[in-house]
């Protein structure tokens, strides 16, 4: 189970499958299951589970699935692989995790073993877990008018018909509520401009913009109300390219005289970053060799199963509660205030369970319109994004144009130039951050002590771009791991060996690390631990590349097959910057509640950190009761993105269980009357002190 939105329905359709076919074949279950849509999966567990399902109903034994530890050799060369995981005949049977530990890595009880998630069941059973899954009673639903135009100015708009017709309760265009400037990103304070959206605006910037919203009594009277709205566009000239947006004569995406922050609003270019170390030009012009290359990538929809949505209604104290999918529930209460003119205090945000979000849940989308809803007609609203709209009026990967020079001498990259175009569609949110993202890990990679990033982000007429998985170092990576390639093959060098000669090495101060942070200037870094090595030593083995290289160079023909190595680097986290926090209470049983403000989206963040408390508590996960993200009742937290959870919020949890743990100590220690209380251990719901005694 991931976010789990799929589970119930891939339930019931196994179910119908084995009660027709008790012994399906794999074919047969992908075909059944073939109706439902998983993001998350990729379906291999799925197939795996029916097939498990299958054995059980027909009483066969079936053992659980353990990950296979091994521990990892101090010569990565010595790595060797089970013989199950070679597949070298095409096996496609699932393998259980495979999980390689370094001896220095202390033993654990709970953290990295099989654990059956803490929301599983619920999931499963199809409980009512997900935002739209509860509704208050009187709640409106309200709906979303958008821009057929990428661009033109509003010149007039009448909503009268709408609100004259009966059961609509509400219908907001730019004229009904106060022009805030802000940006969507869900991003840690201050965000970084600029605040170039406005909830509702005079002027629409791409297909899918918002133009004005409309609450009613039902789903379909609410888009009749949207059907009666009058709009006057003028049509505006639209800019596609970000190339093009950048050259004189372009149209000006934002002309309005209320944004600042903007780096050349006249050329479209929201942000200009440059970031340099060492000379480059110096160091190109001195290398024995100068390659140059330029690569694309294309724009990409996060695709979440559970669409973005959010349902907002007064409490009984007055303060605005809203429910929402979101991965970001602090920085939205913070976000939201000024725009509803609420000051925080009396607003609660509360994260159900997540379908998925894959970093495009990390915009205020729908907050601050349903909200305004709530606010003008008192009555509970519920606002969702067709699937539609997540195409038009939701985020996406950032479409990009990379070119890179390097100057290579002995086999050594000394020198790397990257210019990158960032097409951040019709507005900034997150434009600035991903671009210097993609541009520190794509030129740290293989980390060259001469480096310069500039970057240009243009504003087009598209819909805008966000945040999605890998942040922009997939795209700069991507280039810069096909240019290394391409520089091997050019001086007949292993591709492979070429990399590892140059890829960031433990130890290595990484060069761009303080001047290219996430909006900001970022913190000196080194490398201080890497399993690359081992883990590309494992690749090579299990997917038997240097055998299928050299057979695929056999190949004639149109169609041949390749294979390739890429190695990537990521972080965990925005330095200086992410925060986290825990609160445990322990009950009279034992039991203890965890209250993080951590956000899981179906990526299981809420076992994991349960684990690391039953870790230090010496307790089975069973005995923790998990409740995250409740801008109210759980701590501070800054949400989930950057990969983080596990390492900020996991030590936030692993801190206070420590804490925990010692006040145990020492009062049992009181009792007993022993001197030094960190002799005690805690295991298995008891202290338990050196001499064999315990206490629960
Ligand atoms: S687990 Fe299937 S969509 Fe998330």
């Amino acid at each position: 189970v991931q976010c789990g939105f799929c589970t119930p329905a891939q339930l019931l359709t196994a179910k119908a499958l084995l009660d027709q076919s008790p012994n399906p074949s794999e074919d047969e279950i992908r075909e059944a299951l073939s109706g439902v849509m998983c993001r998350c999966t990729g379906y291999v567990k799925t197939v795996e589970a029916v097939q498990r399902a299958a054995a059980a109903l027909r009483d066969e034994t079936v053992p659980p699935i353990e990950p296979l530890e091994q521990e990892l050799p101090a010569d990565a060369a010595e790595v060797t692989l089970p013989k199950a995981f070679y597949r070298r005949s095409g096996e496609r049977a699932p393998l259980p995790p495979l999980i390689y530990t370094p001896p220095e890595m202390p033993k654990t009880r709970v953290v990295g073993k099989a654990q059956k998630k803490v929301d599983a069941e619920k999931l499963v059973r199809g409980r009512p877990v997900f935002t739209d899954d509860k509704r208050p009673a009187g709640m409106l639903y309200g709906a979303l008018l958008t821009s057929p135009h990428a661009h033109a100015r509003i010149k007039h708009i009448n909503a009268d018909k709408a609100r004259a017709l009966p059961g609509v309760h509400a219908v907001l265009t730019h004229q009904d509520i106060p022009r805030v400037k802000y940006a969507s990103g869900g991003q840690s304070y201050p965000n970084p401009l600029p605040y170039d959206q406005a909830s509702l605006d005079d002027k629409v910037r791409h297909e899918g913009d918002r133009v004005a919203i409309a609450a009613a009594e039902t789903p379909e009277l609410a888009e009749k109300a949207l059907r009666l709205i009058e709009v006057d566009y003028e049509i505006l000239p639209v800019v596609l390219d970000p190339e093009e947006a950048m050259k004189a004569g372009a149209p000006i995406i934002h002309d309005e005289p209320d944004t600042e922050g903007i780096f050349d609003a006249q050329r479209n270019i929201v942000h200009r970053i440059e970031s340099k170390v060492g000379d480059v030009d110096a160091a190109l012009a001195a290398a024995e060799h100068v390659f140059e290359g330029e690569y694309r990538t294309p724009k990409q929809q996060q695709a979440h199963l559970e669409p973005h949505v959010c349902i907002t209604y007064w409490d009984e104290d007055d303060r605005l509660v809203i429910r929402s999918a979101t991965q970001v529930p602090f920085h939205i209460r913070r976000m939201v205030a000024p725009l509803i003119g609420l000051p925080v205090k009396r607003i609660r945000v509360v994260k159900p369970r997540i379908g998925g979000g894959f970093g495009n849940k990390q915009e205020m989308l729908l907050e601050d319109l349903c909200a305004h809803l709530t606010i003008a007609t008192g009555r509970p609203v519920r606002m969702e994004y067709t699937r539609r709209q997540e195409f038009t009026s939701s985020r996406s990967r950032h479409p990009n144009i990379m070119r890179y020079k390097v100057g290579i001498s002995a086999g050594k990259i000394v020198a790397a130039d990257l210019y990158l175009i960032g097409d951040t569609g019709a507005y900034g949110t997150h434009g600035l951050t991903v671009q210097m993202v993609g541009g520190f890990k794509g030129l740290t990679l293989f980390n060259p002590p001469n480096a310069r990033f500039v970057s240009d982000v243009v504003y087009t007429n598209k819909p805008p771009t966000g945040a999605f998985r890998g942040y922009g170092a997939m795209q700069c990576q991507f280039g810069i791991n096909v240019l290394m390639a391409e520089v091997a093959e050019k001086l007949g060098l292993d591709a492979v060996k070429f990399k590892r000669d140059n890829w960031l090495k433990v130890g290595e101060p990484m060069h761009l690390s303080k001047s290219l942070g996430e909006g900001r200037e970022g913190f000196a870094q080194k490398m201080e631990s890497s399993g690359l090595e081992a883990c590309v030593a494992i690749g090579l083995e299990a997917t038997d590349y240097y055998r299928k290289r050299e057979a695929n160079r056999q190949q004639n023909g149109v169609i041949r097959r390749g294979i390739g190595m890429a190695v990537v680097m990521h972080g965990s986290g925005i330095a200086g910057l992410d925060m986290a926090a825990a609160t445990l209470k322990m009950n009279d049983d034992g039991s203890f509640n965890l209250l993080i403000g951590a956000t899981d989206l179906g990526t299981g963040s809420d076992t994991i950190l349960a684990q690391i408390a039953a870790e230090t508590l010496g307790i089975p996960v069973d005995d923790l009761i998990v409740y995250s993200s409740d801008t109210d009742f759980t701590p501070f937290d800054t949400g989930a993105y950057a990969s983080s959870t596990t390492y900020i919020s996991g030590e936030a949890v692993r801190k206070t269980a420590l804490k925990i743990k010692a006040q145990i100590q020492e009062y049992a220690a009181l009792l007993w009357k022993v001197d030094r209380p960190e002799t005690l251990i805690l295991q298995d719901r008891k202290v338990i002190a050196p001499d064999g005694r315990s206490m629960t």
